[in-house]
């Protein structure tokens, strides 16, 4: 860890955690954010759901990427880009490409939770990326906004679909946030993945081999190891449920006896009933038109719109007004 900048450490994390764990295990239903499935492993895993051949959101995302980046840079001749939730870095180096090649790229400024990631991806930036200076910071995208370095034009880019792991009033908070700490003229590119057939976003969610069940499973790993708790794993199944209503996929974790769990750190003890499900993540799909107008909402002005040829994933680039 040489040069990150850190507003976020290991201490807060852990509060952090505390804190999410006490409030969702006493909710009914139970909840756990899905910002706790990144451990190690778990960043891992989900490096391999996006090789499934079900999980289609990375390969449309990076379609439109490799199609369009030459025009994103073009239309925001961006100094800085700035990209929250880094993880790997792998779709964004089309962006950098693409803005190095236009020549106004100087700076780069990856934000993440995990140090050990971000300290990975500072490293291969900078040396892919020699004309520009890189910035790691260590913060989580709702609460370091703020903070975040880099000369105007700046180009936040937040991939992945990322955003859908937030509930409306979420989104809408961190969205203004994200336009408060803009100027005028900055951008933002945002991808989102959308509302489609029920099977093709079930599959998606809930793969053939297991892999997205191993995921989310594995937030029960990081409790045990991080707050001492005695989750016995191997007794939840993973569940993945489109709800239609609210247009998101919903990943629970169902235990498959009654029991009683202890978690230490928290002073606390949970009770399971046979088949009680706990939510561990929410996955929005999006219509065009809902994202434009959480998009006007936060005071962005939409600026252009993608999809891949099949119409399954979208990127909108922004303009803060
Ligand atoms: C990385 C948050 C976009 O919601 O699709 C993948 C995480 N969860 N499979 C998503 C995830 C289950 C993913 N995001």
């Amino acid at each position: 860890m040489t040069d990150l900048t850190v507003h976020l450490t290991q201490t807060d994390i852990v509060r952090g955690l505390r804190s999410d764990v006490l409030t969702g295990l006493a909710a009914t239903p139970k909840t756990l954010p899905p910002k706790w499935f990144y451990d190690a492993r778990g960043s891992e895993l989900f490096e391999e759901i996006t090789r499934l051949e079900e999980y289609y959101p990375t390969r449309a995302e990076r379609e439109v990427l490799a199609d369009r980046a030459g025009e994103i840079a073009e239309l925001t001749g961006a100094r800085t880009l700035v990209e929250l939730g880094s993880g790997s870095s792998e779709k964004t180096r089309l962006l950098l490409d693409a803005l190095r090649d236009a020549g106004t790229l100087r700076e780069i400024v990856a934000l993440d939770v995990s140090d050990a990631a971000l300290d990975q991806s500072v490293a291969v930036l900078r040396d892919a990326y020699a004309q520009a200076a890189v910035h790691g910071v260590v913060g989580d995208f709702t609460q370091h906004l703020a903070l975040l370095p880099g000369n105007a034009p700046r180009m936040v880019v937040f991939l992945g679909g990322t955003i859908g792991n937030l509930v409306p009033a979420e989104r809408a908070k961190f969205l203004s946030a994200l336009r408060d700490n803009l100027r005028a003229g900055e951008w933002l590119l945002l991808g989102t993945d959308l509302v489609k057939d029920r099977d093709t976003l079930v599959r998606a969610y809930d793969d053939a081999r297991g892999v997205t069940a191993e995921f989310n499973r594995n937030v029960l790993h990081v409790l045990n190891r991080e707050l001492g708790a005695d989750f016995d794993v191997a007794a939840f199944e993973h569940v993945a449920v489109w709800d239609e209503r609210e247009e998101w996929i919903e990943m629970r974790l169902r235990a498959t006896r009654a029991m009683r769990v202890r978690i230490p750190a928290v002073n606390l003890d949970v009770d399971f009933a046979d088949g009680e499900e706990m939510r561990t993540e929410v996955s929005a799909k999006f219509r065009p038109e809902r994202v434009a107008a959480e998009l006007a909402d936060a005071g962005f002005a939409l600026s252009d719109w993608w999809t891949d040829k099949l119409g399954r994933f979208g990127v909108s680039l922004a303009r803060a007004d």
